[in-house]
């Protein structure tokens, strides 16, 4: 079962930072994912909620603030001191990071609250003058955006993301299209999830922090697990 890092190394580093990052990028692990939004001026940057107030010294939403205003802040002392000063990166800052790893990089479209109109045309225009079509996974909860991103650019691996399994789950992945479906835990061990990867789907796991959930996926097919506590993830997978 493949390793992705939740967020970056986000059990013992600030989520979504660059020391996050670069910390999973010193792993041998296998993949890494992170959550997307856009500034007031159209800038794509990598943070997990639609505002600052939760991760930063700030306050306000995103999408109301300039990039220049949202540097501003700092995104790692409300984790630990140490990390003061860390920087809200934007996204072409992180497909840096891993550009020169073996590592996939699972970017999330977030819309949870606000639509972002012409976020997958400018994510997709970043990973492209990077050259890293075949290194990501764009995800979302926001189906729209997965179907989008295939019409936009069918070479590049998209995934709908899940809370509960649906049904018919095979047939929806054939007619979004989406190649990747990533399930909450208890969804992949479920009928349709597991018709869908006996069918070839590749399926991912959000999010998995307890090796007791891991000792109940290792036998249903899923290709990989996303966790905030990869090191640990990967000595227990290599021990067992
Ligand atoms: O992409 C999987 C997982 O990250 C989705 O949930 O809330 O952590 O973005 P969340
Ligand atoms: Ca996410």
């Amino acid at each position: 079962m493949k390793i992705y890092a939740h967020r970056g190394y986000s059990a013992k580093y600030p989520e979504n930072t660059l020391a996050a990052f670069r910390a999973a990028a010193d792993l041998p692990i296998d993949g890494v994912e992170f959550d997307v939004h856009l500034t007031k001026d159209q800038q794509v940057v990598v943070i997990h909620d639609e505002s600052i107030n939760r991760t930063s010294n700030g306050q306000g939403f995103v999408k109301d603030m300039t990039l220049q205003a949202l540097r501003g802040f700092d995104y790692g002392g409300w984790f630990s001191k140490e990390f003061a000063g860390e920087t809200i990166p934007t996204l072409s800052e992180v497909l840096t990071i891993f550009r020169d790893t073996n590592l996939r990089v699972n970017i999330e479209l977030k819309s949870d609250i606000f639509a972002y109109a012409g976020m997958e045309e400018l994510v997709l225009k970043e990973v492209e003058a990077l050259g890293m079509q075949e290194q990501v996974v764009i995800s979302s909860f926001d189906h729209e955006a997965v179907a989008r991103v295939a019409e936009l650019a069918p070479n590049i691996e998209n995934a709908a993301l899940f809370v509960n399994t649906i049904l018919e789950i095979v047939e929806y992945q054939e007619k979004l299209p989406a190649k990747a479906l990533h399930v909450s835990l208890p969804s992949a061990l479920r009928r349709p999830v597991q018709e869908a990867i006996q069918r070839g789907s590749v399926v991912r796991v959000w999010t998995i922090n307890e090796v007791e959930h891991v000792i109940l996926l290792v036998n249903s097919g899923v290709e990989a697990i996303f966790t905030d506590e990869p090191e640990k993830m990967m000595v227990f997978i290599k021990e067992n």
